[in-house]
C-alpha cells in the first residue's frame, strides 16, 4: 500500500554517532550487545519510514535535491526510540503513605493483604472519570516522549469489575488515536481478585474468561493478557489455565512472574510460550534455562526493585544463559513510581551488570520485541517507522555516565520532529 508523506522528506546528517541494534526480531545473550556504530551519521526518512541510513556523506550525496527539511546534529547521538514495555500508567489516585510504611519496613504484599496495594488504587480507579483518566494519560505521555520514549505498553488491572477494566482499555485506545506515542494495550483484570469475591480466585478467573475477555476481544481493545502470578494473588495453576485459555481466545499472552517469590514463573512463561516474563527478581537456575531456551522476552524492570528496596533481577546471568532480555518501567502509583527511562539505564548498568550497549538494545529492539513489534520499530533501519531519539551529548555512553539526567534533546515520531530541546539554551 502506497504512503503518502503529509510532511517534507527529513535529513539528519552530521550526528556524531548513530547507535543502534540491528534486526527484526529478539536479541538473545551476548547479540544483545553488538551495535551498529556510524560515525558522521546520517537518516534519510520519508512520510514516518526511515528510507536510508549511512554517513552524512553518503547521504549528501544522494540526497542532495528536492524539497527536504534537513537538521544538522552535530555533536549529538541518534537513537532509536524508546520502547517500554511495561507500564500501569492509567490509574486514579496516589499511594504516597504506601511507600512511607515500606520505608519504615512493611513489606509489599502484606499491604496488599491488609487491603492495601493495587486494591486501593482499584478503588480511586473506579471513582475517577473517564476524562480525568484521559487527561491525566496525555500528561503522563508527554513526559515519557520527553524522555524519547516512542512506544509504551499500558496494562488495564486497576478496575477488575467489567466496566472499570473496558473504561480503562477504552481510555488507552483513545489515548493511542489522540497522542502521537503509540500504544500497546494489555488486559490485566488478573491483577488482583477483587475484594471479597464470592468463590474467590478460581469464580475470578472464570469470570474474566466468560464474560470480560470476549468483550475485550469483540472490541478489539487489548493484544495482550497479563496476569500477577505470586504467592496470595495467583497460583502457578491458576495462572497457567487463565493465560492457556486466554491464548486459545487469541491474545498474546504476558505474566508478572516470580517478582518476590519464586513461583516458577519464569518456566511456565517459557513452557506456555508468553511473550514475555516480566520482574523475575527471583527467578529460579531452571527458570533462567527455560527462558534462555524460549522465544520469551524477560522483561527486567529495575526502578520495581529500586523502590521496592529489593534485590535487582538477575540480568548477567540471564544474558550470559542466552535470554533476550528487555528493560521496561513498570510505571505505577504503587510498587514503582517513576517512569524515569534514565534511571533504568543508570540502575541497569551499574546494578544490574549490563553493558549500555545491552541496556540500549533492552530498550529498544527488545522492548519491540517484547510487544511483538520488532519487525517495525526498534532500530534504526530502512523500512522501520521513523521513531528516533536524539541525544545532547556526542557519545552515546553519556546515557548512564551522565546518571539518572535525561538528556534527550529532540524526539522524532513518525518522521516528524515533535519534541525539541536542541536549540534551547
Ligand atoms: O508490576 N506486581 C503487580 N503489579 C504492579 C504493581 C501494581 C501496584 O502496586 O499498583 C507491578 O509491580
Ligand atoms: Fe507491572
Amino acid at each position: 500500500m502506497n504512503t503518502f508523506p503529509d510532511h517534507q522528506p527529513l535529513l539528519l546528517y552530521h550526528a556524531a554517532q548513530l547507535v543502534t541494534p540491528i534486526g527484526r526480531a529478539l536479541k538473545h545473550g551476548r547479540d544483545m550487545g553488538r551495535l551498529k556504530i556510524i560515525p558522521d551519521a546520517a537518516v534519510y526518512i520519508e512520510g514516518d519510514i526511515i528510507k536510508d541510513v549511512g554517513s552524512t556523506e553518503e547521504l549528501q550525496k544522494k540526497y542532495n535535491s528536492g524539497n527536504m527539511e534537513r537538521i544538522d546534529l552535530t555533536g549529538k547521538v541518534i537513537l532509536p526510540g524508546f520502547v517500554d514495555s511495561h507500564t500501569h500508567f492509567v490509574f486514579g489516585g496516589y499511594r504516597p503513605e504506601e511507600f512511607i510504611m515500606r520505608l519504615s519496613g512493611a513489606q509489599y504484599l502484606d499491604i496488599m493483604k491488609m487491603g492495601g496495594g493495587i486494591q486501593s488504587t482499584v478503588d480511586a480507579t473506579r471513582k475517577t472519570s473517564a476524562e480525568t483518566l484521559f487527561n491525566d494519560g496525555l500528561k503522563r505521555l508527554d513526559d515519557m516522549l520527553s524522555m524519547g520514549v516512542t512506544t509504551v505498553e499500558g496494562k488495564s488491572g486497576y478496575g477488575l469489575d467489567r466496566d472499570c477494566e473496558l473504561k480503562q482499555l477504552e481510555i488507552l485506545k483513545r489515548l493511542n488515536s489522540e497522542h502521537i506515542l503509540d500504544i500497546e494495550a494489555t488486559y490485566m483484570g488478573a491483577h488482583a481478585v477483587p475484594r471479597d469475591y464470592p468463590g474467590g480466585s478460581g469464580a475470578y478467573i472464570d469470570f474474566m474468561l466468560k464474560d470480560v475477555l470476549p468483550l475485550v476481544r469483540e472490541k478489539n481493545l487489548a493484544r495482550f493478557s497479563d496476569i500477577f502470578c505470586e504467592e496470595g494473588v495467583f497460583t502457578i495453576q491458576e495462572s497457567e489455565r487463565y493465560l492457556r485459555s486466554c491464548k486459545d481466545m487469541g491474545f498474546d499472552t504476558k505474566i508478572h512472574a516470580d517478582e518476590i517469590i519464586p513461583l516458577g514463573g519464569g518456566e511456565l512463561a517459557a513452557r506456555i510460550g508468553c511473550v514475555s516474563a516480566d520482574h523475575l527478581l527471583a527467578v529460579s537456575g531452571e527458570g533462567i534455562r527455560m527462558l534462555a531456551e524460549s522465544d520469551t522476552a524477560a522483561t527486567l524492570l529495575p526502578c520495581t526493585a529500586f523502590c521496592l528496596n529489593k534485590p535487582y533481577a538477575p540480568a548477567r546471568k540471564l544474558i550470559d544463559a542466552g535470554c533476550a532480555v528487555a528493560l521496561a518501567s513498570d510505571y505505577n502509583p504503587g510498587s514503582c513510581f517513576t517512569n524515569s527511562i534514565p534511571l533504568i539505564f543508570s540502575l541497569a548498568v551499574i546494578h544490574m551488570g549490563m553493558t549500555i550497549e545491552e541496556a540500549l538494545c533492552s530498550l529498544t529492539l527488545n522492548g519491540a520485541g517484547a510487544l511483538k513489534k520488532a519487525d517495525t520499530i526498534g532500530s534504526i533501519e530502512q523500512g522501520k517507522k521513523a521513531d528516533i531519539a536524539v541525544l545532547a551529548y556526542p557519545d552515546y555512553r553519556f546515557l548512564v555516565y551522565h546518571s539518572a539526567k535525561n538528556i534527550v534533546a529532540m524526539v522524532i515520531k513518525n518522521g516528524k520532529v515533535v519534541s525539541n530541546r536542541l536549540f534551547s539554551a
